[in-house]
């Protein structure tokens, strides 16, 4: 019978509490970094999935935006309260599953950040998680992904979940709901994830 364990805030939650965070880089995602110090994010509605203790939120809200971090694993939000910027910046935490997320978030964000969300969902989800992006997008609101592990083929144990870069753009691009605007893959990744990711700006076709 299939694994579906990773669907659940418990296996996550467990994995904070024993340590096992093996894709935890402490430390804001340097290809983000790199490409947001070309954007005004001032007063920006940001949104990032799967946040985890929440580097790339404390960053991107520094920078003046407001960033809605969503994480069903209680350990990384009480990680992200404890941080002794959080209380000066404009962070909403919340604490959900990405697929439960209530009407109030359609339409409503300028950027949504992600990384390793979504290869930590089931790929069965997949076409839901573009579901969501698209819904909570602004027209022309860019989904910012760095897609990680590249290469990976999907269909091998996980989490983390290969993502095949090819069927992961047209997942995104069908329909037309997103227009691709730029691939990089010369980026500034950690040395042990160098080749296996790559970073995706998508623009949400309104
Ligand atoms: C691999 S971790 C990545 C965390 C963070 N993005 C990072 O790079 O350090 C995946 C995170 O997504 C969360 N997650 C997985 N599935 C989720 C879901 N359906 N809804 C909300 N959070 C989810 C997990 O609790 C975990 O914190």
């Amino acid at each position: 019978m299939k694994n579906t364990k990773h669907k659940t805030s418990k296996f996550w939650n467990n994995l904070y509490k024993k340590n096992e965070i093996f894709w935890d880089l402490c430390a804001p995602t340097k290809p983000f970094l790199d490409l947001i110090s070309y954007l005004n994010l001032e007063g920006k509605k940001v949104f990032i999935p799967g946040c985890g203790n929440g580097y790339d939120v404390i960053e991107i809200a520094r920078l003046g935006a407001q960033v809605y971090a969503v994480d069903f694993a209680e350990i990384p939000l009480n990680n992200i309260r404890n941080n002794s910027d959080f209380k000066n910046l404009n962070i909403k935490l919340i604490k959900s599953n990405i697929f439960e997320l209530k009407q109030i978030f359609s339409e409503k964000f300028d950027y949504v950040f992600e990384y390793t969300c979504f290869c930590a969902i089931d790929p069965s989800d997949r076409k839901k998680y573009r579901d969501l992006i698209y819904r909570i997008l602004k027209n022309s609101g860019k989904f910012i992904s760095l897609f990680f592990p590249i290469l990976k083929p999907e269909n091998n144990v996980g989490p983390p979940f290969g993502v095949n870069l090819d069927k992961t753009l047209k997942l995104f691009k069908n329909n037309n709901e997103f227009k691709l605007l730029s691939i990089h893959k010369e980026i500034n990744s950690n040395p042990e994830r160098k080749g296996n990711e790559v970073l995706v700006v998508l623009e949400k076709n309104g």
